[in-house]
């Protein structure tokens, strides 16, 4: 099935949060591709325990909700010698994700699929898969465990799953998003964290529960400040998004504030930087001795 954005699905108490289909589908766009010069670090670091996890350089990828290819093209750097199929259910993503690997240079070894990952998403997909990427993604999916299975399944053994959700820790300095509003940045973050924002997944046992062994979980933080224009316009798309999120839920001296935070973010005439948590687990397909 072919949609734009998938929409949340019904809570499931297995399966911890997940977020809204933002309304601005340009906008989030524009977010991811931020993120993927932001979050650079994070992958660097999630690429680099993957690579101690198994045995051989990965020859085949597969990259789960791969958005605007902000991953993908991180893995065709850092693994030349590998073919990556990136699979997402939104049409507009895939257009963004084939864009970025032309300009990366690396269209060559990028193959996009448009599927659905609750569907049959796997019949395309070559045997024997050495790296399966899921980054900020697992959480939207219907079935996450059936997905988990599925991804075991297609991995050869010895192969690795890399799963990077939020940790939900936010902080901002300073503290009050250069308002005059003390501590305004907590209250942000915990009323959203009240709402179920951001989605905070703890994947462990569901990877147990899939097959796979061993499992790290590590963290990572990704930092990011108005020191430069994309800084600013990072922070400004984050705050906007998260006011949307705010509803009427913050008391109106603060929402005025968080509002003339944004203004002032998109005017490039605010100081603020911002850190956020990371979750990153390498889960092995374990080499079963015959
Ligand atoms: C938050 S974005 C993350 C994108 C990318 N992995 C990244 O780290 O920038 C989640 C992506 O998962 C895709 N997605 C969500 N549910 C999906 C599903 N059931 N099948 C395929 N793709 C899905 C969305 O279209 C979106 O591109």
């Amino acid at each position: 099935m072919t949609h734009a954005f998938p929409a949340p699905r019904h809570s499931h108490p297995d399966r911890p949060g997940f977020g809204p289909a933002p309304a601005h589908h340009a906008e989030l766009e524009e977010l991811l591709d931020l993120d993927a010069l932001f979050g650079a670090p994070v992958l660097a670091q999630a690429m680099d325990e993957a690579s101690h996890a198994m045995i051989t350089e990965p020859r085949t990828i597969v990259d789960l909700g791969a958005g605007t290819g902000t991953g993908t093209v991180a893995l065709a750097h850092r693994f030349p010698g590998a073919r990556i199929h990136s699979i997402d259910a939104s049409v507009g993503m895939l257009d963004r994700l084939r864009e970025a690997a032309r300009d990366a240079g690396v269209a060559a070894n990028v193959e996009a699929h448009l599927a659905d990952l609750d569907d049959d998403w796997i019949a395309d997909l070559p045997d024997g898969i050495d790296l399966a990427w899921a980054a900020l993604s697992l959480h939207h999916v219907g079935d996450p465990a059936r997905l988990l299975r599925q991804v075991f399944d297609a991995l050869r053994p010895g192969g690795a799953l890399v799963v990077i959700e939020m940790t939900g820790e936010t902080t901002y300095e300073p503290a009050d998003l250069d308002t005059e509003r003390s501590r305004l940045g907590e209250r942000v973050v915990n009323t959203l964290a009240e709402r179920g924002y951001p989605v905070v997944a703890d994947w462990t046992r569901a990877l147990e529960s899939a097959g796979f062994a061993p499992i790290a979980r590590s963290e990572a933080t990704l930092t990011a400040s108005t020191d430069t224009p994309d800084g600013a316009r990072y922070l400004g798309l984050q705050l906007g998004f998260n006011r949307t999120l705010l509803g009427d839920g913050l008391e109106p001296d603060d929402l005025e504030a968080v509002d003339d935070a944004i203004t002032r973010l998109r005017a490039g005439r605010a100081t603020i930087s911002a850190a956020s948590g990371r979750a990153i687990w390498v889960a092995v397909r374990p080499v079963v001795a015959e």
